[in-house]
């Protein structure tokens, strides 16, 4: 046998283990063609209270069951009764008409040893040295003239933090004292002791960090709210999700017990309580705390659109399919006129009002409402035909969002799609919770929809991870790839993809029911995953025109395991471009800036990477796999670059 010079450096190579590189790929971009306009608020948040993301998450209340109104009345806490103390812990029932229906009555027989009450807080509860700690409550003296309360946050014997309130009289009076932590520890305890004999009633006892976001009182967790604004969201979309729909109709989302003063807002079963019983929640209540007010205030803290969702008459039709009768969905349909006024309307008007007594005098702008979530059938149309006769009739501005149901495609998603179309319907909700494939295979989802059809907003949708222990379906680097490859796709199609969002947003490690999420926290920290880095480098480098990127003239949606998209950004002055490799190996790209492209230098390269499909953050290992910043050059109109195997590449440079 003859060897050429070349085939013996192949069998070297191959002997040794080195592949031959694929040949480098040319990418065209003419920038004098700049295509559709990309919605500015296209990527966005999805909130859901599911994981423990409300009450015990993104609302920093750090007391379970704070007000005494779950259905098991002292869930959460332990009744102490040491050393000899005496006495009686009771609920009793306030004799007034609120939705704060419980109180406590702590009745003490003796002055020896402890006698009180002890809260676990969500999952645990967690302090930071030399951090302060605002504690109020409600409280009235039944019986006894010498009795004094003392506040402790203790972690086992050792105590953290310790107030003692005396002057207690007769009548309700709501306190407020700080505590000041002296070290940082998980795993506390928040206890309530009372001294002296006689009876004391108390409620309402809340515990939260001074250090809220904004310094809110009764606010809202700093660390949570930093890494939504980081990502610099278009829209958020409250309050779900399936808890809008609720497993029978009593049980659905009522924004209007989720406003005004606390005694007011109730309290109610979370839905995803007793969804899984592979992941029981017998603890997870819905406070309100975090209620539509406080949904607005933070949509108008990260700049972002309010989205809110509302049901359409119908419960989950996973669980009970609940229908109001069409004779009786007036009351649904006016309370979706009514959040408008909440909304938007002047302080002149009966919500408007409200809105300003809240502290918000200015109108929250909302543009959008969702009428229903993942509901399908006839059913569903009729409800949304008189929804949207209503709304359109006093609020033609609003654009409603309707739903194409839980699933992707098929009969029901067929159906919904044909009649909401025949409807001119503005936006409709598609979700897609599928594996990492379903993701690379279909980011040309949009390529072949009616350009004059209904627009889509994108969301929920997370790539579920087939390749691990399913109940874990943990956030690895197959997910997030996977959907940034997908996510090239919409981009591509921002004419028809109005809004994209990854879903669901925040789970706490301890009590969480749904997984993958996008950021996961304890009691003390939070760590951003894979998923969130790839929505971060969408959300914060959009653009605001489409321009396509191609390949001898095609666009790039997967072949040979790279995706593509391309957009301009008129307020800047950039292009923008994102390349995803999918493959295992590095590939060498020449991207050729045609048009009438001026510039030169350098640009910014943002990478994400890993060699590892299965890598995944941990509250002890949170950054593995995060954005690298590079610098590239430009010469001759031409970027040459080889980019690493399973990577998103974002570039950013002037023209
Ligand atoms: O995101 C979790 C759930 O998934 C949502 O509540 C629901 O809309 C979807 O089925």
């Amino acid at each position: 046998m003859k060897l050429t010079l070349l085939s013996i450096l192949i069998l070297f190579f191959s002997t040794i283990g080195i592949q031959a590189q694929a040949p480098s790929k040319n990418l065209d971009i003419d920038i004098n063609k700049k295509g559709a306009t990309i919605a500015p608020d296209m990527w966005g948040l999805f909130f859901e209270d599911i994981n423990f993301a409300a009450d015990g998450g993104l609302y920093a209340e750090m007391i379970k069951n704070y007000s005494f109104e779950f259905p098991s009345p002292f869930m959460g806490w332990r009744r102490i009764q040491e050393d000899g103390a005496m006495g009686y812990h009771y609920t009793k029932p306030h004799l007034d008409d609120s939705k704060n229906k419980k109180y406590l009555q702590m009745q003490r027989l003796n002055d020896q040893g402890n006698f009180g009450m002890s809260n676990e807080g969500f999952r645990g509860m967690a302090v930071k040295g030399n951090e302060n700690y605002r504690l109020t409550f409600l409280a009235k003296v039944a019986k006894g003239d010498n009795l004094s309360i003392t506040a402790q946050i203790t972690k086992g014997k050792k105590i953290l933090a310790e107030t003692t309130i005396n002057q207690l009289t007769n009548e309700w009076i709501s306190y407020e004292v700080m505590l000041k932590a002296t070290e940082t520890a998980d795993g506390v305890n928040f206890k309530v002791l009372l001294e002296g004999e006689g009876e004391l009633d108390i409620d309402m006892i809340s515990l939260f960090p001074e250090d809220t976001w904004m310094g809110r009182k009764r606010g809202l967790r700093k660390d949570l709210v930093q890494l939504l604004a980081d990502m610099n969201p278009g829209f958020l979309r409250f309050p779900g999700g399936c808890i809008v729909e609720g497993f029978d109709l009593e049980n659905r989302y009522q924004w209007k017990n989720t406003i005004g003063e606390m005694k007011d807002r109730g309290t109610m079963i979370n839905r995803w309580n007793i969804e899984f019983s592979h992941r029981n929640a017998p603890d997870y209540f819905q406070s309100f705390g975090l209620g539509f007010f406080e949904y607005f205030q933070l949509a108008a803290d990260l700049g972002a659109e309010p989205l809110p969702i509302l049901s359409c008459g119908l419960a989950c039709q996973y669980n009970s399919g609940e229908m109001v009768p069409l004779a009786a969905l007036d009351e649904y349909v006016q309370d979706a006129l009514d959040l408008i006024e909440f909304a938007n309307g002047s302080t002149d008007t009966y919500w408007g009002a409200k809105r300003a007594e809240m502290g918000h005098p200015e109108s929250f702008e909302l543009k959008y409402i969702g009428v229903g979530n993942e509901n399908w059938g006839p059913q569903y149309i009729e409800r949304a035909e008189i929804f949207e006769k209503a709304i359109k009739a006093a609020y033609p501005e609003i654009i409603i969002v309707s739903t194409s149901g839980p699933s992707s495609d098929g009969h029901e998603f067929d159906y919904l799609w044909k009649e909401l179309k025949a409807r001119n319907a503005e936006l409709i909700d598609e979700h897609y919770y599928k594996s990492p494939e379903w993701f690379r295979e279909n980011a040309r989802r949009y390529d072949d929809y009616d350009r004059n059809g209904p627009k889509v907003f994108a969301g929920e949708y997370a790539a579920h991870s087939t390749t691990e222990n399913d109940a874990l379906k943990r956030n690895n680097w197959e997910g997030a790839l996977s959907e940034a490859a997908f996510m090239t796709g919409l981009e591509r199609n921002a004419d028809i993809v109005r809004l994209a969002s990854y879903a669901p947003l925040l789970a706490h490690v301890d009590g969480w029911q749904w997984a993958p999420d996008m950021i996961w926290f304890d009691n003390l920290g939070s760590y951003a995953t894979p998923n969130y880095y790839v929505q971060k480098l969408f959300s914060t480098n959009p653009g605001t025109q489409i321009i396509q990127i191609t390949e001898n003239g095609n666009t790039l949606a997967g072949e040979e395991g790279i995706y593509a998209s391309s957009t301009y950004d008129e307020n800047t002055k950039e292009l923008i471009f994102k390349i995803v490799n999918t493959n295992t190996d590095t590939r060498a790209f020449t991207i050729r800036l045609n048009g009438n492209y001026k510039g030169k230098g350098n640009g910014k390269w943002l990478e994400l990477q890993s060699d590892d499909l299965t890598a995944a953050h941990s509250i002890k290992e949170p950054k593995r796999i995060a954005p690298e910043e590079k610098d590239i050059s430009i010469q001759k109109k031409k970027i040459q670059v080889s980019l690493k195997g399973q990577s998103v590449n974002v570039f950013r440079l002037k023209i």
